[in-house]
């Protein structure tokens, strides 16, 4: 099985729902890509919007669980695996937007928004950045995009809208490869 055809089948058979909501992982990812897609965003960010919690399948497989905790840093281990595959524009994002959660959730209104589940997930995730943290950030290649994604992931929690189907997305993962 190819790169393409295994995220394909992990998204159709990976029926988790997404912490504290009332849509699965894979779901919640494809609805991040539609709103990308919705606002033009390029092919690069719609992938990274589509895999951005894959590292929350690759976590439940023991066999992939390397040497690392089991609270989490699905960030890391989703950039870890899928940078073995994918362009940079792709990975990058989704390496940061746990970091760009903890950006945005300095500003009050922001984070009065964030569901319950994701305001504990935050502390755990080391909480709001500080000043020298956040401009640390802003100067990283791919700031925005990752900005971007986050936000993109925030809204993606629909119950009542048509999904698309992860097949649909097919010629977009591959062209997106390395
Ligand atoms: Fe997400």
């Amino acid at each position: 099985m190819n790169i393409i055809e295994k995220i394909i089948s992990n998204f159709i058979n990976n029926k988790s729902l997404y912490i504290g909501e009332k849509v699965t992982i894979s779901e919640h990812m494809i609805q991040s890509a539609m709103i990308a897609e919705n606002v033009k965003s390029p092919n690069s960010l719609i992938c990274s919007c589509l895999l951005h919690d894959y590292g929350h399948f690759i976590l439940e497989n023991p066999d992939k669980l390397v040497s690392k905790n089991l609270d989490g840093k699905h960030e890391d281990i989703g950039y870890e695996y899928l940078s073995k595959f994918f362009k940079k524009e792709v990975v990058e994002p989704i390496k940061y937007h746990v970091l760009a959660k903890r950006y945005l959730a300095r500003e009050e209104k922001y984070f009065n928004s964030l569901s319950d589940a994701s305001k504990i997930s935050l502390k755990l995730q080391g909480g709001v950045l500080n000043k020298n943290e956040s401009k640390e950030f802003e100067e990283k290649d791919f700031f925005k995009q990752s900005i971007k994604l986050r936000k993109f992931d925030e809204v993606a929690k629909r119950t009542d809208i048509k999904m698309k189907s992860i097949i649909e997305y097919k010629d977009l993962l591959s062209s997106q490869l390395l």
